[in-house]
């Protein structure tokens, strides 16, 4: 059983609730139980402050881009997200934050880098990587006085020593060569000499690097295309594959259309939702129900 009274091994039992969380109603006595597989339209610092201590396996997660985006009007403060969601996760537990930053006057917010460095000299948290999301498919046409700027980053912030959950064999890409046969020097050693010649069979995976590329419209759900600043739904189902157990939890503070709760689905995962615009909650959850009745 995990935090939430749920079974870790089966990961299903969706209960599509529209609740919306009210601090009033956790007080009275509402089980942790409500708040999983479910979205909640509120605040997520609000939101998160409703559930118990190391309780989330992973965070998967994009906040508002500074300005780029008005979305249906918010605030938020990314630091207060930063502790609470250290706060929640387990020791060993890993967030994934898809951000990037606005250019004004050519120069960029630094919002992305301020992050990375405040979550781990302020609030605890490790950078175990930084990869980037290269986009496939931005626009060519307007790009007239800066390049085209074709990626994002994926800070990945471990809380602990180390993490819990790592399993990189569903992220491996393909070897050019692989099946191969080749003869090469072996590795270099500190004091630059190499170890001695060896022949081997190339394997024909090879473990994932740090440059992810994803195609930005490549997922062509009519409900997905009315919200305004998605990623694409693969980016949180291989951050889940890797960072998450089988039926453990999944947390997104910022759910926009529920691209990470579909991809938690998809994998016999649980999750847990916050949004601050009402719309966007109820999008999500209509893309949950698509995607469960996929599953049946
Ligand atoms: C970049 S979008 C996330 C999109 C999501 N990754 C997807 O694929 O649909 C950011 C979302 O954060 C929400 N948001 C902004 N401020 C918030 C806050 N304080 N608490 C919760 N959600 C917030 C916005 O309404 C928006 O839907």
């Amino acid at each position: 059983m995990n935090a939430y009274g749920r079974d870790e091994q089966s990961g299903v039992g969706v209960e599509m609730a529209s609740a919306i969380a009210t601090e009033s109603a956790v007080r009275n006595g509402a089980a942790p139980g409500k708040w999983l597989d479910a979205i909640q339209h509120t605040d997520c610092v609000e939101g998160m402050k409703q559930l118990p201590d190391h309780s989330v396996d992973l965070v998967v997660t994009s906040p508002p881009y500074d300005g780029i985006r008005t979305y249906k009007g918010f605030s938020y403060d990314l630091h207060a997200t930063g502790e609470q969601i250290f706060r929640v996760l387990k020791d060993g537990g890993m967030t994934a934050m898809v951000i990037q930053d606005q250019t004004a006057n050519f120069g960029k917010s630094l919002t992305s880098f301020r992050t990375i460095v405040d979550w781990c000299d302020a609030i605890g948290f490790k950078l175990f990587e930084c990869v980037i999301y290269r986009k496939w498919g931005t626009e060519g046409a307007w790009w007239k006085s800066r390049f085209r700027v074709d990626h994002e980053y994926i800070p990945l912030f471990l809380k602990g020593e180390r993490p819990r959950y790592f399993n990189k064999e569903p992220l491996k890409v393909p070897s050019k060569h692989g099946g191969k046969v080749m003869t090469g020097s072996g590795n270099r050693r500190t004091d630059g000499t190499t170890t001695r010649t060896v022949t081997r069979e190339i394997n024909p995976t090879k473990c994932r690097g740090t440059v992810w590329d994803y195609l930005m419209a490549g997922d062509k759900n009519p409900l997905k295309q009315k919200h305004p600043a998605v990623f694409p739904d693969r980016i949180p189902y291989d951050l889940i594959a890797c960072f998450c157990p089988p039926g453990g939890v999944v947390l997104d503070p910022f759910m926009g259309c529920g691209s990470t709760a579909v991809s938690a689905k998809r994998l016999n995962r649980h999750f847990i939702g916050f949004d601050i615009c009402k719309d966007y909650c109820e999008l999500a959850r209509r893309r949950l129900a698509e995607t469960m009745r996929e599953l049946l």
